[in-house]
């Protein structure tokens, strides 16, 4: 299995370069020619009609040759086997419908989880953004009609980089049992788990980042004054020394309230701003935590339908998310309130986990962020 080196820039289908800010997402060109109908994508499977069977002989010849060390057999066996299915991205050429590419999977409709066994795109139609088209119609199949959320596949370490732009990545967050016993091991290739999330339209994708952006200016613009610009301060040219806070121009539009001012005795209390600065430092001490490559087996609380026995063995769950809310919500009046949560997390992870588990040591590695963070922000 080998893949040509990537090319940086994306041509249309009539040749003309795609200009840089044009492209909203990397099927940008595949998605215009779809809407164009020179494209389209649909899910296939031996169900003997004339019509599966067609794109399914023309996905094994592409797969034969793309994927040389994949013994043809194998690819004829699990390309026609009837609980496999395949997507294939079919283009006009010169008025004549031709599969150019295509991924076959196999569906586990119980664990919700798919492997993904071939994935392929005809070497003169690649790096034209059908590879990144392919896996995203891939995914809204199993999503929408499978109802699976996750992919497993051994990638060929050639098209690793090209899985990692689909959302894949080398950790898997799933429990063993529940991919393990059906997966097979591959000499040569790496596993690689994706997540689908069925909230994404993957058939969009730019189209829902615009909304998400509207959303948040909006938010920032409702929040905020930013917008508009003040006239700046004149007192000080014109002889004066000192001017109440009140009067700069923008602080009342703030929010600042000068009868709350007064009231607060003018300044802070010496507690308020202490925990002022104590909520600042533990707010910068999680960022780090939950930035770091260590966080994401902690991000979110364990689902039962991952780990069905989880909560008969954890009876006190902590994570990331909950820890953020406390933190939002000024709940953690000391340091030692902070590192009793962030404690109670990798305890659980550690006594669920065997210590052999990647989840194991990354209770280990979190729990050392935390203290080396602590120390770095004086609170150790
Ligand atoms: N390594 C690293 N990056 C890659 C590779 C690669 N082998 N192939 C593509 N990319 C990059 C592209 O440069 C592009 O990135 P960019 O947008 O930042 O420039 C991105 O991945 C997607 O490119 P597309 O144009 O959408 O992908 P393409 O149509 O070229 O298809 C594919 C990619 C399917 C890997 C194709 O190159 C291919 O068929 N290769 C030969 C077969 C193969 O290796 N298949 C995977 C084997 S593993 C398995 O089947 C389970």
């Amino acid at each position: 299995m080998s893949a040509p080196p990537p090319a940086k820039k994306a041509k249309g289908d009539d040749g003309a370069p795609v200009h840089d800010d044009e492209i909203k997402s990397r099927d940008f060109t595949a998605k215009q020619e779809e809407e164009r109908g020179i494209l389209h994508f649909r899910q296939v499977q031996n169900d003997g009609t004339p019509e599966g069977l067609r794109w399914l002989c023309e996905l094994k010849e592409i797969f034969g040759t793309q994927l040389p060390s994949m013994p043809k057999e194998y690819i004829v066996r699990l390309v026609f086997d009837k609980n496999h299915k395949s997507v294939c991205a079919i283009k006009n050429i010169g008025g004549v419908q031709q599969a150019v590419g295509g991924i076959c999977y196999r569906p586990y409709y119980k664990e919700k989880l798919g492997e993904i066994a071939f994935c392929a795109i005809k070497t003169d139609q690649q790096v034209r953004g059908y590879g990144t088209r392919l896996m995203n119609q891939t995914k809204h199949f199993a999503c929408t009609v499978d109802k699976l959320d996750h992919f497993v596949t051994y990638a060929d370490n050639f098209a690793i980089g090209y899985f990692k732009k689909q959302g894949f990545h080398m950790q898997m967050s799933m429990y063993p049992d529940r991919w393990k016993p059906h997966i097979k091991d591959y000499e040569g290739a790496t596993v690689m788990e994706c997540y689908i999330n069925p909230n994404i339209d993957y058939l969009d994708i730019p189209a829902m980042i615009a909304r998400q952006r509207k959303v948040v200016q909006d938010k920032v613009a409702s929040l905020t004054r930013h917008d508009i610009i003040q006239p700046g301060l004149a007192a000080f040219k014109n002889g004066a020394k000192k001017i109440e806070l009140h009067e700069i121009p923008g602080v009342q539009q703030g929010g600042f309230s000068y009868e709350a001012h007064l009231a607060g005795g003018g300044a802070l209390t010496e507690r308020e701003s202490n925990e002022t600065m104590l909520a600042q430092t533990l707010q910068e001490i999680f960022t780090n935590i939950e930035k770091s490559e260590h966080a994401w087996p902690f991000t979110e609380p364990v689902r039962p339908e991952d780990v069905p026995d989880y909560y008969n063995v954890i009876k006190d769950p902590m994570d990331l998310s909950k820890i953020k809310e406390k933190l939002n919500n000024g709940l953690y009046k000391t340091k030692e309130m902070f590192v009793a949560d962030i404690n109670l997390m990798c305890d659980n992870c550690k006594t669920y986990n065997p210590p052999d588990t990647i989840f194991y040591k990354t209770a280990i590695d979190i729990h050392r962020v935390c203290d080396e963070e602590m120390r770095r922000l004086g609170l150790a």
